[in-house]
C-alpha cells in the first residue's frame, strides 16, 4: 500500500472497534471481504445494482460496493456475520432455511441485512412493505416468493 495514499481509519464493525489502514481508493465492501475477512458480504456487481453487498451503515442500509472504506471512518457497520451470536440463528436467518428461502445463497446476505433493517424498523410489515423493502436486493433463483414468505414468518 503506498502511504501517501493510505489513510488510517477507526470504524465499528459488528460491535468490535477496528484502527485499519486503508488506501484511498479501497472500496468498502473489499475493505470488509479482504481486510477483514468478513466474506459475507458478497459482491455482484460493483455498481449499486444487485445489493449482495448490503449492510447497515450507522443505522441504515448501505450498499457498501458505492462507498469508500476511508469515508467510513467513525462508522458503525453491521454485516451478515454480526447477525447471529453464539452460533443461534436470529429469527429471520432461521425463516429463511425453514422457508426455503435461498438457492445459490449469493443474494441471501444483502436479503438478511434488508430484512433485517426493515424488521427493525417494522415489526408487522405488509407483503407490499417487505417487498419495497427487497426491491434493492436482486436474487437470480428464488422469485422471490419464498423470501418474502420468511420475511413474513420471522415477523411473526
Ligand atoms: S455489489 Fe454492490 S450493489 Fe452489487
Ligand atoms: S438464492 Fe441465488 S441469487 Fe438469490
Amino acid at each position: 500500500m503506498d502511504p501517501v495514499t493510505s489513510s488510517r481509519i477507526t470504524v465499528t464493525v459488528n460491535g468490535e472497534e477496528i484502527e485499519y489502514a486503508v488506501d484511498a481508493r479501497r472500496l468498502l465492501v473489499h475493505f470488509l471481504r479482504d481486510d477483514l475477512d468478513l466474506t459475507g458480504t458478497h459482491v455482484g456487481c460493483d455498481t449499486g445494482n444487485c445489493g449482495a453487498c448490503t449492510v447497515v451503515y450507522n443505522g441504515v442500509l448501505a450498499k457498501s460496493c458505492m462507498l469508500l472504506a476511508i469515508q467510513a471512518d467513525g462508522a458503525s457497520i453491521e454485516t451478515v456475520e454480526g447477525l447471529s451470536s453464539d452460533g443461534q440463528l436470529t429469527q429471520l436467518q432461521q425463516a429463511f432455511s425453514d422457508h426455503h428461502a435461498l438457492q445459490c445463497g449469493y443474494c441471501t446476505p444483502g436479503m438478511l441485512m434488508s430484512a433485517t433493517a426493515l424488521l427493525r424498523d417494522n415489526s408487522a410489515p405488509t407483503e407490499e412493505q417487505i417487498r419495497k423493502a427487497i426491491q434493492g436486493n436482486i436474487c437470480r433463483c428464488t422469485g422471490y416468493v419464498n423470501i418474502v414468505e420468511a420475511i413474513k414468518a420471522a415477523a411473526k
